[in-house]
């Protein structure tokens, strides 16, 4: 294979957490693999709600970080909740100060947003539903005047290489068409900050690129990954035949939208107290039940906002005019979608992996920040305390030097992904491993697993999102009771106690899924 060798940090992925490390890291040198130009393709530029973080005085740290430890249904890890939550504000007027427009009251305040499971109105904001693509609009500007960052637009990582358990490189191709010959790119540290696996659905609200390739690559070459089983399904992405679901933000919940049916019946408010400002988990599941049901969930806004969700959520009424639907008149339908993986590369506080010489941040990490449900708007808060995290960790690690830049080019080669195997692996995603899961459902899946990935091994691209798809599923088969995001309809108790974590590693996860393929032969 061919080699590069380079005095640059790599960092996979050009989201929210690699562009805030990379520019913590300056003047270090860095590279970024980024399957497409800044800004576009990653799930950061997608977030609508915001930052959750106890910016007005009324707030605090701590009980954000108790909002965040009963959100996550006993599986949050406390020291990450306090450290992350206590770092917030410091990342606000980080942020403010490298330009992002956060909306602001007529005194100066920041514009709080309410959204589900949260004791205040604590989700800083930027016009309304913009948050994500104006922080990295921000953060861009910064990067692209940043000389010590290298952005390798068009790439994406494919695998690591290990030496005597510590990462010594990572493998790219060409992300058109996701197929090159791999190219071997050895720097002196890697961070992955590369994004979840909501695309592993064929029901989702991730961007397409978004297919758990990165939490893949990083279980393939034998890191310890936790929480798999815990993917987080938003109730509200917009039921319109679209793949990837556009999301109508839990904020429209926050200003008083309500979801009814096609009787008319506001089922929330027989669920939970908090209603539609239930936690996540429950309202997805409400959503399911009547989509299930044949009742065509709907969220309505019209009482509340009228014809000013064109005006102050603009993401949303966009969504609505490319499908016909003026929300003014008409409720949205909405149905439940894979939007964040809870679970990932299991980190330590520094935000280092298992394997040595390697940083995760961001959806791809599994912090321990956000248990079972991650509380709304937790995702951009952890991806900025951690890859900051992560950058300082790295900066004390490696010796400050300077670098020439990359000259990369791409010899044809390589297999990629099947179509048709990629929306068959999504397929039995969201039909056996999704909203509501039992074992049958779970080791069908397993199985079908197996099968594509025997069918389509020369694609490395695809066996790195068949490895979380299946670490995904076997972790649901393990974990035998119901717990926030994670619903066995054959094990509906949560088990008393605290809660547990899981870990495991792939080779674990292949061996349950060997056996379950033999048991059936
Ligand atoms: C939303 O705006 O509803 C999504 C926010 C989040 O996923 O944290």
């Amino acid at each position: 294979m061919k080699t590069i060798q380079t005095d640059r940090v790599v960092i996979v992925g050009a989201g929210l957490g690699g562009l805030y490390a990379a520019l913590r890291l300056a003047p270090r040198p860095v590279v970024m693999i980024s399957p497409e130009s800044l800004g576009e393709g990653a799930s950061s530029a997608w977030a609508q709600g915001g930052v959750a973080a106890a910016m007005s005085n009324a707030d605090s740290a701590q009980s954000h970080a108790a909002d965040t430890v009963n959100a996550g249904d006993g599986t949050v890890d406390r020291d990450v909740a306090t450290l992350v939550t206590q770092e917030a504000r410091s990342h606000i007027l980080h942020l403010t100060a490298l330009g992002t427009p956060f909306d602001r009251t007529e005194t100066g305040d920041y514009v709080m947003s309410r959204e589900a499971a949260h004791s205040f109105a604590r989700v800083v904001r930027v016009k309304g539903d913009q948050a994500g693509a104006e922080i990295m609009a921000a953060l861009i500007e910064r990067v692209r005047a940043t000389p010590s960052i290298q952005v390798l637009d068009g790439t994406m990582a494919l695998e690591l290489e290990v030496s005597d358990g510590r990462v010594t490189g990572v493998a790219v191709q060409s992300a058109d068409a996701l197929c090159s010959a791999p190219v071997m790119l050895r720097g002196s540290a890697v961070l992955l900050a590369g994004g979840g696996s909501g695309g592993l659905y064929a029901l989702t609200t991730n961007p397409p690129r978004i297919r758990g390739q990165v939490i893949g690559l990083a279980a393939r070459a034998g890191a310890l990954i936790a929480d798999a089983e815990f993917v987080q399904f938003h109730p509200t992405a917009m039921d319109v035949g679209e793949d990837p679901a556009p999301l109508a933000t839990e904020a429209l919940r926050g200003e008083g939208a309500i979801l009814t049916n096609d009787r008319g019946e506001r089922f929330m408010q027989a669920l939970h107290p908090d209603a539609e400002l239930a936690p996540r988990d429950i309202v997805a599941r409400a959503i399911f039940a009547q989509t299930q049901a044949g009742r065509h969930p709907v969220l309505d806004t019209r009482d509340v906002l009228g014809q000013a969700i064109k005006t102050q959520y603009p993401a949303v009424a966009d969504a609505c005019a490319r499908n016909a639907i003026d929300p003014a008149i008409t409720p949205i339908p909405v149905a439940a979608a894979a939007h964040y993986h809870m679970g990932g590369i299991a980190t330590d506080i520094d935000g280092r992996a298992s394997l040595g010489h390697l940083w995760v941040c961001g959806e791809a990490s599994s912090t321990g920040l956000h248990g079972a449900n991650r509380l709304a708007s937790n995702g951009l808060l952890e991806a900025l305390v951690y890859a900051r995290i992560c950058a300082d960790d790295i900066a004390k690690c490696i010796p400050k030097t300077s670098a020439s830049a990359i000259d990369i080019s791409f010899d044809s080669g390589g297999t990629p992904p099947d179509p048709n195997a990629v929306a068959e692996l999504r397929q039995t995603m969201t039909d056996h491993v999704g909203v509501v899961r039992d074992a049958n459902g779970l080791t069908s899946a397993l199985r079908k697993l197996a099968a594509l990935e025997a069918a389509h091994k020369s694609s490395v691209s695809f066996l790195n999102m068949t490895a979380t798809a299946t670490l995904i599923a076997v972790s649901a088969l393990n974990r035998q009771e119901s717990r926030g995001a994670h619903s066995r309809a054959d094990f509906p108790d949560t088990f008393p106690g605290a809660g547990r974590r899981s870990l495991i590693t792939l080779k674990e996860a292949l061996a349950i899924r060997s056996k379950i393929c033999e048991e059936a032969s």
